[in-house]
Parts: C-alpha cells; sequence; structure tokens
C-alpha cells in the first residue's frame, strides 16, 4: 500500500507532505510516514532545516477518531512527537485550514509554526470528552501561558491565525502559496543557533501559586458551563501539571488522565455524538448525486416568534428574505425584534454593525402573497392550525414558481394533509425550527410521504449552510422531538398529583444534567400559553394557576414564586393547590424516589424512542440522540437518550418500566426495546 506521507528534498530543505483525506486525521499510516520522513530529515546531513505540511484541505485535524477503543498501532502520536521534537534540526509545521487536536500537537513539537491567514488552530479534544493527549497539555501552556491554555483546552473552540500569531501560537501568517512560504522560512531560521523547543521553554510559565490563582478564577467564572462533564477538569488538572512538573514527569499525569478519560463513559457518549451529528446528514435512500434546486431567495409567511428567527438565519448567511404577514403592524413589530436581535449581536461582538446592517437590508416585508413568486424555497410559520396552514399551501400553490420547495414550521401537524393542499406535494416537506430559531442548532427536516428526494437533498444541504444540525423525521404527532417530550410531560404533570413535588422533579432533571426541568421549563415559556383565557373556568391545576395570575416568570409566579432577579423558590400556594387537586381526583399523595421520577420520567422518553425507531420515523436511533442534544438541552455527555439508555442497560430501562407498568398505560412497551433488552443489543 502507498503511504499517504511522501517527501520532497529542495536543496537543503526536507518537505514532509501528507495526503490523507478528507481531513488529515493523523491515522497509522499517517504516523508511520511521518515517522521515516523525520527520520530522513535527520540522518541526511544536506537537509538543513525539516518542513512539516499536509496536501488536501487542511492541515492534520487530529488523531484518526476511528482508531479509538481499538488495539493501539505503532508508533503511538506521543512517542511520535517527542522524536519530532528531539530532531536536532530547525523544524516547521506550515499551517492551512484547521490544525485541531493532534494535528495542533504536531505543530507544538516542532520549533516553528507558520500558517495561512485562513487557518484555524485548536485543542478540540475536550468536545469529545477527552484532552490533548500527545503531550499538548504540556506543551501548549508553555507556548502561550495558563490562561489561553485553559481557555483553549476546556472549552475546544480554535483560534484564528490573526489570534495564535498575537499569542505567539504561530510565529508568522504568510500570504501567498504557503508551500513556499514554508521553505524560505525554514532557510531563513536554518541559520540560527538556537530554536526554541515547546517542552523545555519555561518564560510561559507562572509559579505555581499564581497558577493556582488563575485556575481558580477560570473555576469560578466557567464552572457552570462545564458543569457535569469530566473532562474539562482533567483538562485544567493536567496545565497544573505543566506548571508544577517537569515536562516528563507532566506527560505522565496527562497520560493517566487521558487513558481514564478514553475508558469512561463520557468519552464514549461524546465520540458517539461526533459521529450521529455527521450520519445525520445522510439519508439512507437519497444519493449524494440527487440534483439540488438552487436557493436564492427564500419566502417566509409569519414574522412572529419563529418566522423572525427563521429569516434571520438566511439573512446572516446573505440570502435575501421576503416575508408575507396579515397586517402592517405584525410586519413591523416582526422586523422590530429582527433588528433587536441583531443589535444584540453587534453589542456581544458577535457581528459588526456593517454585517448586522447587510442581514438586514437583505429582507423584505410585504402583505401581498405575489411578492414570493419567484422564491426558491417558502417557510410558512404561521399559526398551529391545520385550516389555517391549509389555506396558506393553497395560496403559495398559486402564487410560487413551480420548482420551488414549500416548507411547514410546524410543531405537530401532519406534513401529508398540508402537501395535499396544494397541486405539487412532491415539493412540500416540514422543516421545523426550534425557539430560539435564530440560536438552537436543530432542525427536523420533516419527510412527508410524496416529499422529493431532490427537496430533501437540498434542505439537508441548505441547514448546514445555516449552521444548523439537520435530522430527518416522518410524519407522525410531534415527529421524533416533540412526540418524545410527551411521555416525559404527562408523567411528571402525574408525579406531582401522586406526591412528588415539582422542585423535586425539576432538582432530578437538573442533575440529570439538564439546564432546567419540566417545571421550570413552562415557568420560563409561560402558562398561560394555549390557555383558554376564562378565569371562571377552572377544570385543571394549569387553570387554576393561570386564573390566579401564575402565568410562570413573566408575572412573577408559576409553579415557582420568583424575586426581582427571577430566581425561583418553591410556592406553598401550588404545593395546596396540587394537594387540592389530588384530593380531588382521588389521588393519594406518597413520597416518591428521584428514581421512580427518572424512571418515569426518562424511561418512557427511551421507550417512546424505541418506537419512533420501530415505526420507521426516525432512520437511526443516533438520530434520536442527535435531537435531544441539540433541540433540548439533553446533556452532552450521555450521549443523548438512546446513546445513555445503552450505556445504562436495556434491560434495567426494562425492568424500571414494567415496574411501573400499572400507572403508565398511556405507554405500552416498544417490542424493539423489550427484544434488544432480551437478547443484550443495544440501539447504537
Ligand atoms: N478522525 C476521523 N475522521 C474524521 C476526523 C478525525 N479526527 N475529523 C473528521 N473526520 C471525518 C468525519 O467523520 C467526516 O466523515 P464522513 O464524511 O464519512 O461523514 C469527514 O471526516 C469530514 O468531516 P466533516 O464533515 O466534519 O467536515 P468539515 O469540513 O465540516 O469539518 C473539521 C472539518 C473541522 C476538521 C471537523 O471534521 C472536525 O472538527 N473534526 C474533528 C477534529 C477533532 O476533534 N480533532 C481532535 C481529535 S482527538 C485527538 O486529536 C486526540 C489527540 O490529542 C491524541
Ligand atoms: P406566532 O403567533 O408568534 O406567529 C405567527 C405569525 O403568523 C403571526 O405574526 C401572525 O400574524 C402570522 N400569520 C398568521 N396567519 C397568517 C397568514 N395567513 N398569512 C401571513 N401571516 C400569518 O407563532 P409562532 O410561535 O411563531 O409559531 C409559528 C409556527 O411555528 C407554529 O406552527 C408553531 O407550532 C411552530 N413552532 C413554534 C415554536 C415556538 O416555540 N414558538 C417552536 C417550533 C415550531
Amino acid at each position: 500500500m502507498t503511504s499517504p506521507v511522501r517527501t520532497e528534498l529542495h536543496e537543503d530543505v526536507l518537505v514532509i507532505i501528507s495526503d490523507n483525506p478528507p481531513v488529515n486525521a493523523l491515522s497509522a499510516a499517517v504516523r508511520q510516514g511521518l515517522q521515516a520522513g523525520i527520520r530522513e530529515g535527520a540522518e541526511n546531513d544536506a537537509v538543513k532545516a525539516i518542513v512539516v505540511r499536509c496536501d488536501g484541505r487542511t492541515f492534520h485535524a487530529g488523531a484518526d477518531i476511528t482508531e479509538f477503543g481499538k488495539p493501539p498501532q505503532q508508533p503511538g502520536l506521543p512517542e511520535l512527537l517527542d522524536e519530532l521534537e528531539k530532531v536536532a534540526k530547525p523544524t516547521i509545521a506550515a499551517i492551512h485550514g484547521t490544525a485541531l487536536g493532534g494535528g495542533l500537537e504536531v505543530t507544538l513539537a516542532c520549533n516553528y509554526r507558520i500558517a495561512v491567514p485562513s487557518a484555524k488552530l485548536g485543542v478540540p479534544e475536550v468536545k469529545l470528552g477527552l484532552l490533548p493527549g500527545a503531550g499538548g497539555t504540556q506543551r501548549l501552556p508553555r507556548i502561550v501561558g495558563v490562561e489561553q491554555a485553559l481557555q483553549m483546552a476546556v472549552f475546544g473552540n480554535p483560534v484564528s491565525a490573526g489570534a495564535a500569531e498575537k499569542s505567539g501560537l504561530v510565529d508568522k501568517v504568510v500570504e501567498g502559496d504557503l508551500a513556499d512560504a514554508a521553505i524560505a522560512f525554514a532557510r531563513e531560521v536554518a541559520s540560527k543557533d538556537d530554536h526554541p523547543v515547546s517542552s523545555t521553554r519555561n518564560d510561559m510559565l507562572p509559579n505555581l501559586a499564581e497558577a493556582d490563582r488563575i485556575l481558580e478564577e477560570f473555576k469560578q467564572k466557567n464552572g457552570r458551563k462545564i458543569r457535569g462533564f469530566d473532562a474539562p477538569a482533567a483538562n485544567m488538572r493536567c496545565i497544573r501539571a505543566a506548571v508544577e512538573l517537569p515536562y516528563e514527569e507532566g506527560v505522565k499525569i496527562e497520560r493517566e488522565e487521558f487513558m481514564k478519560l478514553m475508558t469512561g463513559d463520557q468519552s464514549k457518549a461524546q465520540r458517539h455524538l461526533f459521529f450521529a451529528e455527521r450520519q445525520a446528514a445522510k439519508i439512507d435512500d437519497v444519493p449524494a448525486d440527487t440534483p439540488l434546486i438552487d436557493i436564492q431567495k427564500v419566502g417566509i409567511i409569519g414574522a412572529g416568534t419563529m418566522g423572525g428567527g427563521i429569516a434571520m438565519n438566511f439573512l446572516s448567511a446573505g440570502i435575501p428574505v421576503t416575508t408575507v404577514e396579515m397586517r402592517q403592524e405584525a410586519l413591523e413589530r416582526g422586523r422590530g425584534v429582527v433588528g433587536k436581535n441583531y443589535q444584540g449581536n453587534v453589542k456581544g461582538g458577535r457581528m459588526t454593525e456593517a454585517q448586522a446592517k447587510g442581514a438586514m437590508d437583505l429582507w423584505t416585508g410585504t402583505l401581498d402573497y405575489a411578492d414570493l413568486a419567484d422564491c426558491d424555497l417558502v417557510i410558512e410559520a404561521v399559526f398551529e392550525n391545520m385550516d389555517v396552514k391549509k389555506e396558506v399551501f393553497q395560496k403559495l400553490d398559486q402564487h410560487v414558481k413551480q420548482g420551488a420547495i414549500l416548507a411547514s414550521n410546524t410543531s405537530y401537524l401532519d406534513i401529508d394533509e398540508i402537501a395535499a393542499a396544494t397541486g405539487r406535494p412532491e415539493f412540500v416537506v416540514g422543516t421545523h425550527f426550534f425557539s430560539p430559531a435564530n440560536i438552537m442548532k436543530l432542525l427536523e427536516v420533516v419527510r412527508g410521504e410524496k416529499t422529493s428526494k431532490s427537496v430533501l437533498a437540498t434542505v439537508m444541504k441548505l441547514a448546514k449552510k445555516i449552521g444548523k444540525v439537520a435530522v430527518v423525521a416522518g410524519v407522525c404527532d410531534g415527529f421524533i422531538g416533540n412526540r418524545m417530550l410527551k411521555p416525559r410531560q404527562v408523567e411528571a404533570n402525574k408525579l406531582i398529583m401522586e406526591g412528588a413535588k415539582p422542585w423535586d422533579i425539576d432538582r432530578v432533571f437538573v442533575e440529570f444534567g439538564f439546564p432546567m426541568g419540566p417545571f421550570q421549563m413552562s415557568d420560563l415559556a409561560g402558562l398561560d400559553i394555549g390557555w383558554h383565557r376564562d378565569e371562571n373556568r377552572v377544570e385543571t391545576l394549569r387553570d387554576e394557576l393561570c386564573a390566579k395570575g401564575r402565568w410562570g416568570q413573566k408575572t412573577g409566579k408559576g409553579f415557582y414564586d420568583y424575586d426581582e432577579n427571577r430566581r425561583g423558590s418553591p410556592s406553598d400556594e401550588v404545593e395546596a393547590m396540587i394537594a387540592k387537586w389530588a384530593e380531588k381526583e382521588g389521588k393519594e399523595q406518597r413520597h416518591i424516589s428521584d428514581e421512580e421520577i427518572r424512571e418515569r420520567c426518562l424511561y418512557t422518553m427511551v421507550n417512546e424512542g424505541a418506537r419512533i425507531l420501530e415505526e420507521g420515523m426516525a432512520q437511526r436511533a443516533s438520530d434520536i440522540d442527535v435531537v435531544w442534544i441539540y433541540g433540548y438541552g439533553w446533556p452532552r455527555y450521555t450521549g443523548g437518550p438512546m446513546m445513555w439508555a445503552d450505556l445504562t442497560g436495556l434491560d434495567k430501562i426494562v425492568a424500571g418500566l414494567e415496574k411501573h407498568a400499572a400507572e403508565m398505560p398511556e405507554w405500552p412497551m416498544s417490542s424493539l426495546l423489550k427484544e434488544k433488552a432480551a437478547s443484550g443489543g443495544t440501539f447504537n
């Protein structure tokens, strides 16, 4: 087999070039090729300097994740990089694309780093539940200091070449041809007597007391963002070790911590999500070469909560949007909200004033459907009512050119019924965005019975362009996400009638890793959503809460009482109300364990997920995981509901469901779940 790594001798400079598409991952073959190249350069007396670079779209984007969990192959990356660093000739990494993880670690083992202006550098291992495990936690702080190393390793976000040059991570940003610039740079440094060696540098390291102060401050500031994850703390411990210990000792700690993470459930779950997210973009029966529809202009119906947010996605990506409303005031209001959101982005430094203005300039409002005639895609985001939606789609069918995609943002309604209101059901699809639509990453793409492959392929591609993670769902009530939300909500409501307190249920969810529990969520969203608004008609607990003005955070009280900082505390009034309703319904209030809360609220979701799979409403279990991670704040480190079930043990899930079967007749056991549990199988 030919090696993915070759060398070129340019007089006195040896260039080692990797070409391992698509992202130059550091597979065993690449590591072997690099080792051979390094040795060739070290042993050839004619060579005065060595350049390491890549062909293709990027520098090494990291270790080969597909090799994780398999028997290790030689040479290991840590040993290889130690060998690279020991070469007694100057070594230069020439970076384009993304130097990530093990890829960045390759550059850290070189004496010098140069990069093109568009390059990005980072250590994203933490996102896979890991840490830079090839000396990166020890070399990085020695080059950029502890604060910057913490920022990069604990959050895993890359920095630009320009920022890297400022922090000393890159020695020079070069314009023009990188290959030529690297050789020129190599000759420039070859004549120097000394070359910086990352592992022996100490000039950027503070003393231990100062490092501890920085670490403490960092933890104080960021504790909430990393709650529940193991890897951030392990990264911090390793960076501290870089300050406290010589390199040779520090890397031992790094290795220990790395192996602990690698063999743990969290990294398994997070690596699963990495591939799940990429897999989700693929539709089994839609080939990669399916013709796409060119999307130059988008129409949106409705400038409400969702219509405005959806519009922002396209405006920000430079795609013009025309929004249709029923009344001028609604248009003005919608435009105002979008404008305010963009101003927020400018204030937060996420956009320049010019970019915000550019986006707003691409937006047109109208009351006339005829203005949508030349749109390539129209997304409907009007009230959640079948008759209203059908009427809108009939109008779209009349006004919008043939060949355009007609999409609905419905949360629950039947896409096939909506499609049947048009004469072109093959062009109708569901695009279910999540609120706030300009921020939430998930897009559920609902595949109607007649939706064409071309329409599906186009929407999946477009989703990536606007920064969404798209998952395909079949037509069923609530699709994947909202359908699974139902058992959780129903059981939570039943549990409070049986004696669990709303705050106990919320606590169990927060301890599990959700940002908030179902009752905190209801208070945030507003209990009055969907309420009939008749204060004299009190038929349920929710009616009573609404009738008493307990609409949630917006009225200062809901399930909780809120102070002026919107901090909630348990409400005696609500507790008494629940007790009264329980008595009315003949429910005896008893002590309910945290375990029962998990079993009835979370295991039932897994069961519903299994039924979704069984019915073919999701293509694969990992798609369901992606929906819940990106749409509902399910904790990443568990891998999503189906992966979490796998790691928990499906037999345990089944036993938990069977225990409460009598109280939960609404959720019949999925036969797929039962079968898998019996045979020792898993979903993923
Ligand atoms: N190993 C194996 N495969 C990888 C990979 C990796 N490190 N990175 C990407 N791929 C694969 C993807 O799975 C995808 O495969 P597919 O086409 O079969 O679905 C293909 O490469 C293209 O990837 P993307 O679709 O993500 O391409 P983009 O252009 O959108 O993004 C990227 C490119 C920014 C490099 C992105 O792929 C990425 O972030 N990759 C992961 C980077 C990473 O986490 N590196 C650290 C690895 S861990 C490590 O290095 C440990 C070390 O410290 C010891
Ligand atoms: P909204 O009430 O905020 O906005 C609806 C807008 O549509 C209003 O401004 C209204 O004037 C306009 N409208 C109604 N009929 C129209 C017509 N015939 N022509 C033009 N404009 C019309 O509603 P929201 O929350 O934005 O919901 C819209 C859709 O998105 C619904 O189907 C909902 O189920 C779905 N959705 C809502 C989410 C949310 O969290 N609010 C999340 C995901 C989906």
